[in-house]
């Protein structure tokens, strides 16, 4: 112990809230994930695209919004002490994806299918399903106007979830119809709102002037049945903007893709227009949608590109994890190795080290024993560490295979059966035995 530590108790550092460590457990979980989400996107045509997690702030403060509730209270935003510049954590990964598709004029030679994948920031009060680190897979459709392309991601959702095996999602949709249309149903919600002043809560009776659809969004029970009464969105869409709707539903119908008109449906982020939509299951407690997102036509121009449609939706990753896990879906653990190597320290060491190298060279996994005190450990204990490590095969090199110049190669699961190898064909034997057992 150092003179430090004696004369006082030293500290641990925690993680910050909110954030939290993949661990080694659960990485195949993730790991299984991604590799389904990445043959989905290849499935459909879609790019990948990655954005830097630190973007300026006026990203998100022009993309999302600035009478949101993430770009009111949730960002991580700071100046950078070196130089000056108001920086922000992203929050999500729309406005970032197009801020980069307008700075690298990624829309030059026509549409573009785009996906993404990582870590976003909201400094939101954690709970379970709610991180104040957490992870989106995203999907963004560029510069498609037509309603196929709204039914195509939303297809790809529904496709996502089964493969994926999540029970109980269901799918909620709405039109937000074009800005003219939300402008007059904005001006008969004040006027509805305003009448009834006295029934709002206080953060509603903020929005009142600055953003009244997000009061249809509250969740406030006392406020429910005024907010049930409202102007419906639905009622002020033009012909363009209901046909569009129809259109989308019309596809999904004829995929056998059910969905519920949703007409409170308004979501967090100020830049959509027509079709948004939500996926959600009862399954997780209150942070149920799982995903969500919609077309956003006016955005490419707003962040100051060539006008041009556009949708997508993003997933919570932890939040799919977790309905997997409750739908009995997450895949099993896996062998952490094909092989492992015991030996009894010295020469057998020399010679275990170099054979597992060789096993390695020919694509098997292999983990040598490695005593935690740095001297050896009896073949007993090192055989607990072979089973628990879930191989299909131990080596087993002592001072008396090494003077025969062999190795004993046991089979750790079926038979349990043993048989000394010459150390010259014992990769060769360990192929043929792994082959062999999974024909
Ligand atoms: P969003 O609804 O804000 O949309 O987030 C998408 C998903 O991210 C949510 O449905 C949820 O599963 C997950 N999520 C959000 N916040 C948290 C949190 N604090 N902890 C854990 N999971 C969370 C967007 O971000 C849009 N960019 C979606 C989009 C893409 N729209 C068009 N393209």
């Amino acid at each position: 112990m150092t003179d430090q530590a004696k004369t006082q108790k030293i500290q641990k550092i925690n993680g910050v809230r909110g954030m939290n460590d993949l661990l080694p457990a659960d990485a195949a979980q993730w790991a299984h994930l991604e590799h389904v989400l990445r043959d989905l996107t290849r499935a459909y045509g879609y790019e990948f695209l990655r954005t830097p997690i630190v973007e300026a702030t006026a990203v998100f403060q022009r993309g999302i919004g600035e009478v949101t509730d993430i770009v009111e209270k949730e960002m991580y935003s700071f100046e950078d002490r070196l130089n000056g510049e108001q920086l922000t954590l992203r929050p999500e990964g729309t406005a970032a994806i197009v801020r980069s598709v307008v700075e690298n004029n990624l829309l030059y030679e026509g549409p573009k299918r785009l996906w993404y994948t990582g870590p976003m920031f909201r400094h939101e009060r954690p709970q379970r399903g709610r991180y104040r680190q957490f992870h989106q897979f995203g999907i963004e459709a560029l510069g498609f106007a037509g309603p196929d392309i709204d039914a195509e991601i939303i297809l790809m959702g529904q496709r996502l979830w089964d493969e994926l095996g999540l029970k109980g999602v269901r799918l909620e949709i709405n039109s937000l119809g074009q800005a003219p249309e939300r402008a007059q149903h904005r001006a008969a919600l004040v006027t509805y709102f305003e009448a009834h002043k006295e029934q709002l809560d206080e953060d509603s009776q903020r929005r009142l002037l600055s953003n009244p659809l997000r009061i249809l969004d509250s969740k406030n029970p006392a406020m429910q049945e005024l907010i049930e009464g409202a102007p419906k969105l639905l009622d002020y869409l033009g012909e363009e903007s209901l046909k569009h709707f129809e259109a989308v539903q019309a596809l999904l119908k004829a995929n056998n893709i059910p969905c519920k008109i949703n007409p409170r449906l308004v979501r967090g982020l100020d830049y959509y227009n027509l079709t948004v939509f939500e996926w959600i299951t009862e399954e997780l407690g209150a942070q149920g949608t799982i995903a969500g997102g919609g077309r956003y036509d006016p955005l490419i121009e707003r962040m100051g590109g060539k006008s041009a449609p556009a949708c997508g939706w993003a997933m919570g990753m932890e939040r799919v994890l977790e309905l997997m896990k409750v739908s009995g879906s997450l895949p099993e653990a896996q062998a952490q190795c094909d092989v492992f190597v015991l030996h009894q320290g010295g020469e057998t060491l020399t010679a275990a080290m170099i054979i597992a190298e060789r096993l390695r060279s020919a694509g098997i996994d292999v983990i040598l024993f490695c005593p935690p005190d740095g001297q050896s450990a009896s073949f007993k204990s090192q055989m607990k560490k072979a089973d628990a490590s879930g191989a299909a095969y131990a080596v087993i090199i002592g001072p008396d295979e090494l003077a025969k110049d062999e190795a004993q190669i046991k089979d750790l699961r079926a038979s349990g059966q043993q048989k000394a190898v010459a150390l010259d064909s014992l990769v060769e034997a360990v192929i043929d035995a792994i082959v062999g057992a999974t024909e």
